[in-house]
């Protein structure tokens, strides 16, 4: 994993396109699916470095999200559907980008570092399993570049959720 790229001078797409095939031959091969989260979050957060504070899954358990593998500080373990960001990505279905946690109502202050935030929902034949969230320290950090490869991520990585 020391082999990991992030090179800070390649723009956020480059970096993408180096960073997914790594992490596609990461879990390739290995079919526990909690062995394939905490490492996918292990490596988003390396390669993304000082642009993501926390990188983690939360997973539907009896209509709620529980929070799963991740890196970063400790979070909230139980979002209800439709609340926060996790939650409202998980009820729409849809892809979440808040360029500023401040702004967005009913945001859940789980890692006090957080100013902006991207919540990729995990879909398989419309249901949504859990949600991929990646919060950065700084205002605005994601857009549709980040969304675009997170999406990316998030389908390798439901084929291997149970
Ligand atoms: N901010 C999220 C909660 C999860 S933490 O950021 C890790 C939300 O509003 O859903």
């Amino acid at each position: 994993m020391e082999s990991l790229i992030s090179t800070k001078s390649l723009d956020r797409g480059a970096r993408y396109e180096e960073i997914v095939p790594q992490i596609e031959s990461l879990i390739k091969e290995e079919s526990d699916f909690i062995a394939n989260l905490a490492n996918v979050s292990a490596a988003l957060k390396l390669a993304l470095k000082d642009e993501a504070s926390w990188v983690g899954f939360y997973l539907v358990k009896s209509g709620d999200l529980v929070l799963g593998p991740f890196q970063g500080k400790p979070a909230c373990v139980r979002i209800q559907m439709g609340k926060g960001v996790c939650g409202t990505a998980a009820k729409n279905k849809r892809t979440v980008i808040v360029p500023d946690v401040a702004k967005f109502p009913g945001h859940i202050y789980c890692d006090p570092d957080s100013k902006s935030e991207i919540v990729i929902p995990l879909m398989r034949n419309g249901e949504v399993l859990g949600v991929l969230d990646v919060d950065s320290s700084s205002v605005g950090s994601f857009d549709e570049t980040d969304s675009l490869y997170l999406e990316r991520v998030a389908d390798m990585v439901v084929e291997k959720l149970p």
